[in-house]
């Protein structure tokens, strides 16, 4: 019997072969109704686990998108599936890859597939995964997923930045979906963990390293008029002085970035808060766009911290 409208008469023929019986929508395991359809209908046929091209995300598999971190249950925020739907993906294309995209019933299905992931708590002694995202911290704890048992409480031995104190790191530069925890000394201990969550810890600090007294003109005026990576593309080739004539949308640097004084006259600099400066911002990962408009080719790591570790301490 077939008692389900999503198959017309035409489909079943086709299928009688192997019986329509077992082409009844049936939901998986980890799966809302609903988003197992949309992934099934406009994501499968890229991302599912054998495709040999596509085959990284393997969409079709809940547990395996939590495993490999793509999913943060309870989290959709924070969920790479999630991000890769709307407009501004944190990197590469807009989920489904050429488009047509979901639409806005389509996406709060997705929402709340994920976010529904999260509510039940497992058993005390289960497996259950944090998915630890860090800014500004110099080397410990490395951002992944951590594994723990249900019922315990993470603590992390947290390594600020050199020169940075801990009290850079107040409990508002703990972000996420873990149980509020505390500070014991100079580590964070969550609160009691029932479930799978994400946990964002971010210094203020956001330098990678510390590279001590720069200067604009030694240090800093290269990185911004000298060619991009591999490019051909540099900062002051858009950014100059004139463009915002013509084109407006340059207008908040319309006095370009050759010169110190210019830099400073864009108000782009915070002093002494990088992660306030559009001048250290727009060009690293978390620029919207990211700097260079229209580069392949990005800024170092080094050339960022350089930015970075310049404007901590005070741009001279
Ligand atoms: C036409 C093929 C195609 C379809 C359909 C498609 N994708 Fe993708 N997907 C890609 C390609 C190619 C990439 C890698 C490039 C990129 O990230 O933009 C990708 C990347 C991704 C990533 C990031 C993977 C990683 O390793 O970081 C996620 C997550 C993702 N897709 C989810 C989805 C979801 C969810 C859907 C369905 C709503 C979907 N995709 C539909 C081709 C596709
Ligand atoms: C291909 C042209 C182009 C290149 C190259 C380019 N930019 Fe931009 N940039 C723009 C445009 C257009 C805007 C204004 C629109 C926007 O904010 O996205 C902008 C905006 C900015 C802003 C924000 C200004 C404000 O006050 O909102 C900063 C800062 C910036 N760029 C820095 C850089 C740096 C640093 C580089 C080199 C790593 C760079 N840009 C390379 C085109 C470019």
């Amino acid at each position: 019997m077939v008692n389900s409208k999503t198959f017309s008469p035409g489909v079943c023929l086709l299928l009688a072969l192997f019986g329509c019986e077992q082409y009844k929508p049936k939901t998986s395991e980890g799966f809302t109704a609903q988003a197992q359809n949309i992934v099934f209908e406009k994501c499968v046929a890229c991302h599912a686990g054998g495709a040999a091209e596509y085959g990284f995300g393997i969409v079709d598999k809940p547990s395996l998108m939590i495993a490999n971190g793509f999913i943060v249950p309870g989290d959709p925020e924070s969920s790479k599936l999630y991000q890769k739907l709307l407009a501004k993906p944190p990197y590469g294309r807009r989920m489904p890859y050429g488009g047509p995209y979901l639409n806005e019933s389509e996406l709060s299905a997705m929402r709340e597939w994920i976010a529904g992931l999260g509510e039940s708590s497992v058993p005390v002694g289960s497996e259950i995964t944090v998915t630890l995202e860090t800014t500004g911290l110099s080397a410990e704890p490395s951002a992944g997923n951590i594994l723990v048992k249900s019922g315990s409480r993470l603590s992390l031995a947290l390594q600020v930045r050199e020169g940075d104190s801990l009290s850079g790191l107040l409990a508002q530069n703990i972000e996420g979906t873990c149980p509020k925890g505390q500070f014991v000394g100079m580590r964070y201990e969550t609160g009691v963990l029932t479930k799978s969550c994400s946990l964002k810890i971010y210094a203020d600090n956001p330098c990678t390293e510390i590279l001590p007294n720069l200067e604009f003109e030694k240090d800093i005026q290269s990185i911004l008029s000298l060619p991009i990576g591999s490019s051909s593309l540099t900062c002051t080739q858009c950014h100059y002085q004139g463009n915002s004539d013509e084109i407006p949308a340059y207008a908040a640097t319309q006095g370009g970035l050759a010169s110190q004084a210019l830099v400073m006259a864009a108000g782009v600099i915070d002093l002494g808060t990088p992660r306030a400066s559009k001048l250290y911002l727009r060009p690293s990962p978390e620029g919207l766009p990211r700097m260079p408009l229209r580069g392949s080719d990005f800024l170092s790591a080094r050339e960022l911290a350089k930015i970075c570790n310049w404007i901590q301490d005070g741009a001279l």
